[in-house]
């Protein structure tokens, strides 16, 4: 069985799990365990890692962490990797400092190479669409970061059908076509497929990565019986526990029965259920322990 999927109709293979450093990899995570979750999962075959500017406690040492590990690990297997960075969100004080405007992304992306110990990245994103920046701005920032050598690809993430149209028609015109398209996809929340974005990325060759593919771990074990005191819940942030509610955890019940039968975990079950959408080139997982990333890959990259 291949692991690897290949991204829309290019020429890159992602494999079917790839890496988020959104949680769990940043200045306020044990740097081993960061270290040995990564290296598990390259080990494995998870060549693709993702960041943001913005990633990690505090805002940008997610990518600090990899740069790290690009010089005690990783360095000799550059090239047998597909790293990812975003600008978009909130990232510094002032007024170019977040959105989409080709001063707010080229300065990122500069930023997230020195923090990273790399000369490019193999894929820039758009993090959010700016409605108040010309969506020619963004696009043609995105086509120079391209000319400049700074990245090989550009994406776009949280894009509106509308405006995801527009983008992929000027970067198909000015010969950097957009590889792949960054949205929130998992069994609790379905928009991209009712919205039409998957569909539009497969009809126009363009890939697709369901990030939070688990929920942020509500598609889990994790929430079963309790709020353990280490997961992200018990942060009250990003994932809050009013999440937690009787239908969820009928619902898990169910996924957990018919996993049983398919000798599936929960987390399985809902990673292949996104895997299974016609379109869907990997799921981008998060992890904060070698045996969640273990328990996720089995079953799709053995
Ligand atoms: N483009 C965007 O706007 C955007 C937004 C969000 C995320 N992302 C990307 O997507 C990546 C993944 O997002 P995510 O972290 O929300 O993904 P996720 O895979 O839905 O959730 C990951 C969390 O689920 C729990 N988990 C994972 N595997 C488990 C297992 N086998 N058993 C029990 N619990 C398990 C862990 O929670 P604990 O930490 O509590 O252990 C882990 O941190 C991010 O790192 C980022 O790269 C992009």
């Amino acid at each position: 069985m291949t692991i690897y999927n290949r991204c829309g109709n290019s020429g890159v293979l992602l494999p079917k799990v790839s890496l988020g450093f959104w949680h769990n990899f940043g200045g306020d995570a044990p740097f081993e365990r960061s270290r040995a979750i990564t290296r598990f999962a390259f080990d494995n075959g998870i060549t693709h890692f993702d960041f943001a500017n913005n990633y990690g406690v505090p805002a940008g040492s997610a990518e600090q962490t990899m740069g790290r590990l690009m010089d005690e690990d990783f360095r000799p297997y550059r090239d047998e990797l597909f790293i990812s960075s975003k600008a978009g969100y909130l990232m510094w004080d002032g007024p170019y400092g977040e959105w989409g405007s080709r001063k707010y992304l080229m300065s990122s992306l500069d930023q997230s190479l020195q923090r990273m110990h790399l000369d490019y990245v193999d894929l820039f994103y758009s993090h959010r669409y700016d409605p108040n920046t010309p969506i020619e701005e963004t696009l043609q920032a995105l086509v120079d970061i391209v000319r400049q050598g700074k990245a090989l690809y550009v994406g776009i993430s949280n894009w509106p059908l509308e405006q995801l149209r527009l983008g992929a028609k000027y970067l198909r015109e000015h010969d950097t076509p957009l590889l792949i398209y960054q949205g929130r996809l998992n069994m609790l929340n379905r928009e991209p497929i009712e919205e039409g974005i998957l569909d539009f990325c497969r009809e126009e060759g363009i890939g697709f990565i369901a990030y939070s593919p688990l929920a942020q771990g509500l598609l889990t074990d994790r929430y079963l019986s309790g709020i353990p005191a280490d997961s992200r819940m018990a942060q009250e942030h990003f994932l809050t526990s009013d999440k937690r509610t009787p239908e969820l955890l009928a619902y898990l019940h169910e996924l957990e029965q018919r996993g049983q039968a398919n000798g599936r975990t929960i987390a399985q079950e809902a990673l292949n259920w996104v895997l299974e959408q016609k379109g869907v080139t990997s799921v981008l997982v998060g992890a904060s322990s070698v045996e969640q990333l273990k328990n996720n890959i089995n079953t799709i990259l053995s």
